[in-house]
């Protein structure tokens, strides 16, 4: 069943059965006052921090799914009949209202048809201003003259979630509210100057300040009292909750529009005036928007596809990379499922993030790549979840502690031991780096000074021998690196126990640093570092290989982990596919390995992250086995590493293997399928439950997942093999037989390639030809010359 469709032209997602299963969102905001919504108006909204600075509340994981949110309620002042522009909270029947729900980039617009009005309301945060602008319009479709009653409505929030969820003897009484120049002021009395607003672009005819004034006792935001009153009440208040509530009766006359706008904003009333102000004037509120839109067009025409696969078109040129963009702004706290209540970076997320999509973000990727380095400690070991505002000098302090105020830890206390270290995050920044350099060339960073985690500093490049050795060093028993606190499986607990990803995972970070090292002139060091990177090859094969696939590690107490003999977790996904991507596999092994994930772990939903499910604890293994089969690390599909397998894949050069592959996994694909899916066919989902678990094929946790980078780098640089180096742009595709060609238009270093590749010997790999600008070449070197190249790609 189907609930929308992709608007390719718009660069939308357009819902058109509104009662989807799931609560199907989109994030507002690039900077720093920023949004989730779902395509009912719910959601929240906060400014720089989701745990700490909440502005609207959101009760999480609640009935309904996702309120509350930010509403516009209209009402029919000849009868008093009201609605909501979006379907909810009011909802009325849906054989009486026509709704639809428009995802953008950056924004969501709601609009209603009901009873001769066409309503529709955008959201949209403005880059360089902390406001939420709600612009709504209204157009009488009738041939009588109407009178409406507007209402926009939010519900602020105690700013930290810890304040707005729990322990109300104390957050009851810290908010209060007053109504001065057209606007709600709303004021967090423990902070220093804390206040937002809510205003709008009217005189309102009448206002709430306090939730429970607009709200109405026995009622809930599906039928506020005042909406039904028609007026509100002029409520303020210190303490209790507090809201923005704004109401204004506007008459209509046949076929005539009204605009009118909400704005949400950081600041007190004075503030407000400002903003006020500033979107009075004549098309300001179409500037921001088309600055927001020209702000995500830049990134998204650094590389447009043309491929045979609608779906890959529309997931790299659009939403794939959105998903991306989205991660590495927000990391991954905020969303419906996260919803703020830990924040700060995960190292190994950040890291993959920053990896995959520099040549859109390169300045969001050096920044999280800069914050990870400062989080790095001389052991050469990352902090697991970290603030980068402990490291930051020019953080200012409160002169006061409230609950609300970000901590700043003594430096002591943030750096935790070995008991806590995963062994593979900093191994990702080995990787994150040398993309980032690789896609712009700006080798003077490898030799910034960062400082550590506990103190000192150190160049980039050292930052990065650190963490080569801290992995050389932290080997068990039979010379595999440690399993620690997890590797990159959170429920893998090996201890001292050891970690086949992880070694795999060093050898692929050595091969890449070796190969930074001997551009920068290094070449004592890479000569080390070759020496060590042969160690641990050596050591992979002499251990790790079982006779079809890659065993996934050795438990502490020397028990090998998927093996041939298991019945439960014999084959995983990391080991097989990184086995093949470090190069550690003889080509024989990584055709076995690659075969028997196809066999064993492939589904219609994508891969399996192991198999069969573990059905029993099994303390020396971790927490896998007390997790569902089927669920999550325990043999669902688990999308992050799918990308792993396509890009082991196209290595083999099994390119309809690949895209196989890639197909089953992309969300564009179940658009079809939603009373399975129930996600948004828009976004990569963490997981999918596996085919141990009755609802095979459920998608969840959307938005926030290392899926998202992996699967736009895996497709670009691998199945389309479009791959920036140091020195020149490798073109190196691996697709399936069929495919006649495609084409990429890609911006690397200042200069734009029109990339046309063509397959008339219908191969899998291989590249017969390349000519650039006409001239048979090599390969593509870095033009560097702000120039348009014509690049043609003869496979074969
Ligand atoms: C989600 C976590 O954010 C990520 O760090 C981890 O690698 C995966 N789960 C797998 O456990």
């Amino acid at each position: 069943m189907r609930y929308g469709t992709f608007d390719t032209a718009a660069r939308e997602y357009r819902i058109e059965k509104m009662d989807v299963p799931a609560s199907w969102t989109n994030y507002l905001g690039t900077e720093d006052m920023a949004s989730v919504v779902s395509h009912h108006g719910g959601g929240y909204t906060w400014y720089k921090s989701p745990e700490y600075h909440r502005v609207t509340r959101f009760r999480a994981n609640g009935v309904p799914m996702d309120s509350p949110g930010h509403y516009v309620y209209l009402r029919d002042a000849s009868d008093g009949d009201f609605w909501s522009v979006s379907w909810q909270p009011v909802g009325r029947p849906l054989d009486q209202a026509e709704y639809l729900c428009r995802h953008g980039l950056s924004y969501t617009a709601y609009e209603c048809k009901y009873k001769g009005v066409h309503a529709t309301q955008t959201l949209f945060i403005p880059r360089g201003d902390a406001v939420q602008l709600w612009d709504v319009s209204l157009t009488n479709t009738s041939d009588a003259e109407k009178t409406l009653d507007v209402f926009g409505y939010i519900e602020f929030s105690f700013h930290h979630i810890q304040m707005d969820s729990q322990n109300f003897q104390m957050s009851l009484y810290a908010t209060g509210s007053r109504y001065r120049n057209h606007a709600v002021e709303y004021e967090l009395h423990y902070e220093e100057n804390s206040y937002q607003y809510f205003t709008a672009s009217f005189e309102p005819d009448s206002y709430d300040c306090v939730r429970d004034a607009f709200i109405g006792a026995y009622h809930t935001e599906r039928n506020p009292a005042a909406v039904e009153k028609g007026r509100c009440s002029g409520s303020e208040m210190l303490c209790y909750n507090q809201c923005g509530a704004l109401h204004k009766r506007i008459t209509l006359k046949p076929g005539e529009t009204r605009r009118v706008l909400f704005i949400l904003g950081q600041g007190n009333a004075d503030e407000a005036a400002r903003a006020r102000a500033r979107y009075a004037a004549p098309g300001a509120v179409d500037a921001a928007r088309a600055e927001l839109a020209a702000f995500w067009d830049k990134r998204l025409s650094k590389m447009v596809v043309n491929t045979p696969s609608a779906g890959m078109n529309e997931s790299l040129n659009l939403w794939n990379l959105y998903q991306s963009e989205i991660n590495v702004l927000f990391s991954r706290f905020a969303s419906f499922i996260e919803v703020g209540g830990r924040t700060g970076l995960g190292y190994r997320d950040t890291a993959q993030d920053a990896m995959c999509i520099p040549h859109s973000e390169p300045d969001g990727c050096r920044w999280r790549i800069e914050q990870l380095l400062q989080g790095l400690t001389t052991m050469g070991y990352g902090l697991h979840l970290f603030e980068p505002r402990w490291f930051d000098e020019n953080e200012q302090q409160q002169s006061f502690k409230s609950p609300t105020v970000v901590p700043k830890p003594d430096a002591n206390s943030i750096v935790h031991g070995l008991d806590h270290v995963c062994a593979d995050d900093a191994l990702w920044l080995i990787g994150a780096i040398c993309a980032y350099l690789k896609e712009t060339g700006d080798m003077p960073f490898l030799w910034r000074e960062i400082g550590y985690a506990n103190g000192g500093r150190g160049t980039v490049y050292e930052h990065m021998t650190k963490i080569l050795e801290f992995s050389a060093e932290q080997v068990g028993a039979h010379g595999i690196c440690k399993g620690l606190r997890a590797d990159w499986n959170d429920c893998l607990n090996l201890g001292g126990g050891e970690s086949a990803m992880v070694s795999l995972l060093h050898l692929w970070a050595l091969d890449q640093f070796i190969e930074l090292a001997e551009i920068a002139g290094m070449t004592d060091h890479a000569a080390y570092f070759a020496g060590m990177a042969q160690e641990v090859r050596a050591v992979c094969q002499r251990e790790l290989w079982d006779g079809k696939w890659f065993i996934r590690g050795i438990t502490r107490n020397g028990k090998k982990i998927g093996t041939q003999q298991d019945v439960e977790g014999r084959v995983h996904m990391e080991s097989s596919t990184w086995a093949v991507i470090s190069g550690a596999a003889t080509r024989e092994q990584a055709l076995a390995a690659m075969d028997s994930v196809d066999e064993y772990l492939y589904t219609p939903y994508g891969l399996m992250l192991n198999a069969p499910s573990f059905t029993k604890p099994d303390d020396d293994l971790g927490f896998i086995g007390r997790v569902y089969p089927g669920v999550k690390e325990n043999g669902a599909v688990f999308s992050h590493p799918n990308p792993w397998a396509w890009v082991a894949e196209t290595m083999l050069g099994r390119g309809a293997r690949a895209m196989k592959f890639y197909d089953a996994l992309l969300p564009y694909n179940q658009n079809d399928q939603i009373e399975v899916r129930y996600s948004e066919p828009y976004s990569y989902c963490q997981f999918i439950m596996g085919r141990d678990h009755p609802a095979h094929g459920r998608a969840n946790h959307p938005w926030m997942t290392g899926t998202a980078g992996w699967a736009y780098y895996a497709a670009t640089q691998y199945i389309l093999g479009i791959r920036p180096g140091y020195k020149a742009l490798t073109i190196d595709p691996c697709i399936p037989a069929e495919w006649d060609g495609f084409t990429v238009t890609r911006q690397w270093r200042g200069a734009t390639y029109e990339i046309k590749v063509e397959n008339p010997s219908h191969v899998e790999k291989g590249v017969a030809m390349i000519y650039l600008d006409g001239a048979a070449v090599e390969g593509v070197p870095d033009m560097a010359d702000g120039a348009v190249h014509q690049v043609r790609v003869i496979m074969g």
